[in-house]
């Protein structure tokens, strides 16, 4: 049966028993348990599941990996980690998580004034804050207040001007600044989709020149102690370790340059995110693992300092993507299967149809294992030359209609009839016989990196397991836009189960989408967010905790700045039906997804 790469990408977080896919952690709850609690409490669009306990088991590997290298290596100096407020500022991921983590002083990165008045209200009192991106005297005084608040906060600078402003903050205020970072332009970058993050030419940081007048700046101004902290992110979910390696070498001795040159307060290093995460259902895209990972980092960076006898520096992380995509799930129902309209039921032969018509209906009703693949080629043609006479003016609707049907019902014979696994002919016709699933959600809402950067997401449904998926799947969301769809690919097939929608519910999971999907969403065609909940695992069970809903239509207007009460007033207006503008009123109060109970009979 199909496991539909569980194994590659799934982390022992999940696994299929019974023909459905389980929470691997204390009871196993399956998740069709779960969906089928959350839908009988009404809530029937898309879902967003988030397991805390995901969360905190990347948290812990993170912390344990990098302790045990530091162990191993015998290094003097330690770990630290902050959580990047970009990969996920949502409260029903970030409040449990700070809360969770309390223990290991695990903080937060801020990139924006907006996260770092967020780091200041929720991050542990004695956990670090790291602060990058480009800052204006707000934000750098920002700092100063965290600082006074108690924090622990770097302030990483990407240019001079930074630094001039944190000097002239310092006079203003006539307080201690904040420790200040230097985030510096590597000549290595990264590997993958996001590797133009480092490298010379990056967006961010300090070039060499640059970083020997900060130096002599905070010297000029007597402030050389501050500086703590060398920075570099080489760009998100980094495929192989060597950019790693190349960034370690240059800001380990860059690090060690400046502790020789009199920065007596340089005591860290900051490797940023870049820390990868298997996504792919098909074959290993990852190649190193976090103890590799972990062991590289503190390996180089105690080799570098022992060689040019400097102390060797704290090791920070903002690892995101590693954090939070595995505990995320999305599930969508589906809505239709579109060959589920070419029925039997609805044939509707004439009593005298054209010779290939009759040919079509003698494939189907002959069909057998042994003719099933030559039937499906014949049935094939046989559709491509109804579809020419009809062009022509030959055949009537009618025909048509009942070929695309005939055609259809032989091939889904067929497929049934055929082993399937390994028939390499009947791959090659896959991109034919393609089912389209309609699903309830939105693409550019709750997969945004699959529409912007082909980003891939494991998918699976969460039942019918044991049995086997015949059907070359193209996904098809309710957007009104042809890029709400994720198309069957020969080279990455997806197989789904042919099912009958009319007595059975077929659901389907997107893993791994709790790293930048949240907050990058957008409400193209006025989709909001799917319902949220938050799952914790126990003993008993499982309990939800944090449901947030997803936006009525209304709320949805109201954050496009709409007046509400005159929107309402123009649209009820419109109508002097009262049961009419009832109706308007419910739905507009209703969610923007579709509805996949029946409504509520009460009209
Ligand atoms: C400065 C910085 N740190 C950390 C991260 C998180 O990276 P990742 O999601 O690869 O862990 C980013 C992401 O863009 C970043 O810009």
């Amino acid at each position: 049966m199909n496991n539909y790469g569980i194994d590659i990408w799934g982390d022992d977080n999940f696994i299929i028993e019974d023909g459905v896919v389980k929470v691997n952690h204390t009871t196993k709850p399956s998740l069709i348990d779960i969906v089928s609690s959350l839908r009988d409490d009404g809530l029937t669009g898309p879902l967003l599941l988030r397991f805390s306990h995901i969360t905190q088991k990347q948290i812990s590997k993170l912390y344990d990996t990098f302790n045990n290298a530091i162990l191993e290596y015998n290094y003097p100096s330690s770990f630290y980690a902050v959580f990047p407020l970009k990969v996920n500022q949502l409260p029903n991921y970030i409040l449990p998580m700070v809360q969770n983590s309390t223990k290991l002083n695990y903080g937060l990165e801020a990139g924006s004034k907006a996260e770092l008045l967020l780091a200041m209200t929720y991050n542990n009192i004695n956990a670090p804050i790291t602060v990058n991106g480009f800052k204006d005297k707000e934000m750098i005084t920002l700092g100063f207040i965290a600082k006074d608040q108690g924090y622990n906060i770097t302030l990483t600078i990407e240019g001079l001007n930074e630094l001039q402003t944190i000097i002239e903050v310092h006079n203003e205020l006539k307080l201690p600044p904040p420790n200040i970072g230097l985030r510096v332009k590597l000549h290595s970058s990264g590997s993958g989709t996001w590797a133009k993050s480092g490298g010379i030419d990056s967006k961010f940081g300090l070039s060499s020149i640059e970083i020997l007048d900060v130096l002599d700046m905070l010297k000029q101004y007597n402030l050389v102690q501050y500086l703590k902290m060398i920075h570099f992110h080489i760009g998100s979910s980094m495929s192989t370790i060597s950019p790693l390696k190349k960034a370690l070498k240059e800001s380990g001795h860059i690090y060690a340059q400046l502790k020789k040159m009199g920065a007596f307060g340089l005591d860290s290093i900051n490797i940023g995110g870049g820390l990868g995460i298997e996504y792919s259902s098909h074959e290993k895209n990852l190649h190193y693992s976090l103890k590799e990972f972990a062991s590289d980092v503190v390996f180089t960076l105690k080799d570098i300092a022992q060689k040019n006898g400097v102390e060797e520096p704290n090791i920070f992380t903002e690892s995101g993507r590693f954090i939070s995509a595995p505990g995320s799930i999305l599930i969508a129902p589906t809505l239709e299967l579109y060959s589920s309209e070419y029925s039997e039921l609805n044939l509707r032969l004439k009593d005298k149809n054209p010779p290939i018509i009759e040919e079509l209906n003698s494939l189907f009703k002959d069909i057998s294992e042994s003719s099933a693949k030559e039937y499906m080629h014949d049935a094939l043609e046989h559709l491509e030359s109804i579809l020419t006479l009809f062009d022509l003016g030959y055949v009537d609707l009618l025909d048509r209609g009942n070929a695309e049907t005939l055609t259809h019902l032989i091939i889904k014979k067929a497929i049934n009839l055929i082993d399937t696994k390994d028939d390499t002919e009947l791959k090659l016709l896959d991109d034919k016989i393609q089912e389209k699933y309609l699903l309830n959600f939105s693409i550019f809402q709750s997969l945004p990196d699959f529409w912007g950067i082909n980003q891939e997401f494991p998918i699976m449904p969460i039942t019918h397991l044991n049995k086997k998926a015949t059907r070359s799947a193209n996904i098809w969301d309710i957007t009104c836009d042809s890029d709400g769809e994720i198309p069957f690919n020969s080279k990455k097939p997806l197989y789904l189960h042919d099912v009958d929608l009319t007595k059975e519910d077929y659901f389907i999971a997107f893993f791994l989408v709790g790293a930048y999907q949240d907050i990058l969403g957008m409400k193209h065609n006025l989709f909001s967010s799917p319902t949220q909940v938050n799952i914790i695992c126990n003993n008993h069970g499982y309990k939800i905790e944090n449901t947030i809903e997803s936006q009525s239509i209304v709320e949805i207007f109201e954050d496009l700045d709409y007046d509400k009460n005159n929107l309402m007033k123009n649209l009820l207006n419109k109508t002097n039906n009262k049961l009419l503008q009832q109706l308007l009123k419910k739905f507009i109060n209703d969610n923007s997804y579709l509805k996949t109970i029946s409504m509520d009979s009460s009209y």
